[in-house]
């Protein structure tokens, strides 16, 4: 292997694979998930610097984590640096993660209009003061995600990758889409690979793994240092141990079948159920999970409306449990590279 640099936090593989920052999806239970079924770090949905600065309470909770998460990164955004150095401040006393991580990369219009997220691509000076105050304010090893450009033409993923070394960032994670492809088109991994030989920082490939193989296809791409999994985690946690295991050459575990996956989603679910103050709620939010477990299943469209209808809890276990009953000798799984293009991403961050 060419190009290991060393990582500013603990990671157990010389190549960690890392759980994507996600708004609404990468919340504490799914990173415990993703955690125990073989992703090696994990960094939070983004939080507004102004938000965690005025201590206001739905951000605060956001930043709750537990033991069993790390390695973990909190990621900010925000485009003025003497708040996103405040932000810093707290996160680094209070919640004490691995490491804080700047968003560069959000291409919400509601974040991107204040600068905040890719908005900063457009200029890279503030960029470089964001960098800086942000480092100046934490002993912990602060790290970026960007995006390659702003636009296609001011796309440039090795220019700003330097911008932000010089600056004082450990780790650089690029998603290597500009901020206008939004999520359309396909993710650059030249420039992945690009970035990762002009930089002396460990650099973190993003963009369009699907399956385990992706993972294995993006390194040898690239030869990045780490290699990170967005939307491919979706209702199938067991994406990193599978990778882990044709990364390191050995036995692939099998992809869990009807049953196992109930289990794994039941597993979720009551994490859910210990970490949210609002049961209710918390059974709406994980609709979507629900969902992506169950797709490519036989019958799963029948499934999946009985799943988007839940209003509490108590009632998916005796779904499954109908399903496996009706199901019992024909339930396989369908799922194929394919199947999980359609997540719908219109809000992402
Ligand atoms: C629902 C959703 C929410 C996201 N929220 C964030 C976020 O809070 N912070 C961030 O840096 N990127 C966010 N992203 C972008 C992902 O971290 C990642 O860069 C992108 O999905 C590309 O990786 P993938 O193709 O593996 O999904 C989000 C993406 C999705 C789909």
């Amino acid at each position: 292997m060419s190009n290991i640099k060393t990582f500013p936090y603990p990671v157990p593989h010389a190549v960690p694979i890392f759980l994507a920052p996600m708004a609404g999806v990468s919340e504490s239970p799914f990173r415990r998930l993703c955690r125990a079924h073989g992703a090696d770090v994990v960094v939070t949905e983004f939080l507004s610097a102004e938000g965690i600065r005025r201590e206001n309470e739905a951000t605060l909770s956001k930043l709750r984590f537990s033991a069993d998460e790390r390695t973990i990164g909190v990621q900010i955004f925000g485009a003025d640096p003497a708040a996103m150095a405040d932000a810093a401040a707290l996160v680094t006393d209070v919640f004490q993660p691995e490491f804080v991580d700047i968003n560069f990369g959000c291409p919400v219009k509601k974040v991107v209009k204040r600068n905040g997220g890719s908005g900063c691509l457009r200029d890279l000076s503030l960029v470089r003061d964001v960098i800086k105050a942000v480092s100046a304010a934490t002993h912990l090893p602060v790290t970026v995600k960007v995006r390659s450009g702003w636009n296609e033409e001011m796309r440039d993923p090795v220019k700003i990758g330097l911008v932000c070394q010089d600056a004082g960032a450990r780790v650089l994670t690029l998603h290597a889409r500009t901020r206008t492809q939004m999520y359309t088109g396909k993710a650059n991994w030249d420039e992945i690979a690009a970035v990762a030989e002009a930089l002396d920082i460990p650099v973190v490939g993003n963009g369009d793994i699907k399956s385990p193989e992706d993972v294995v296809r993006m390194y040898e791409h690239t030869r990045a240092s780490g290699i990170m999994v967005g939307r491919g985690s979706f209702g199938q946690p067991w994406i990193f141990n599978q990778a882990r295991a044709l990364l390191d050459g050995l036995p692939v575990p099998e992809t869990p079948g009807v049953e196992g996956r109930f289990a794994v989603a039941l597993d979720h679910m009551r994490m859910v159920q210990e970490y949210e103050v609002d049961p209710d709620g918390a059974a709406y939010e994980f609709r979507k999970h629900l969902g992506w477990y169950v797709k490519g299943l036989f019958n799963s469209a029948d499934l999946r409306k009985k799943l988007h209808q839940v209003t509490s809890f108590s009632q998916v276990e005796g779904i499954f449990a109908d399903y496996l009953a009706d199901h019992s000798e024909r339930a396989r799984v369908l799922t194929g590279d394919g199947e999980r293009d359609e997540v719908a991403v219109d809000e992402a961050a």
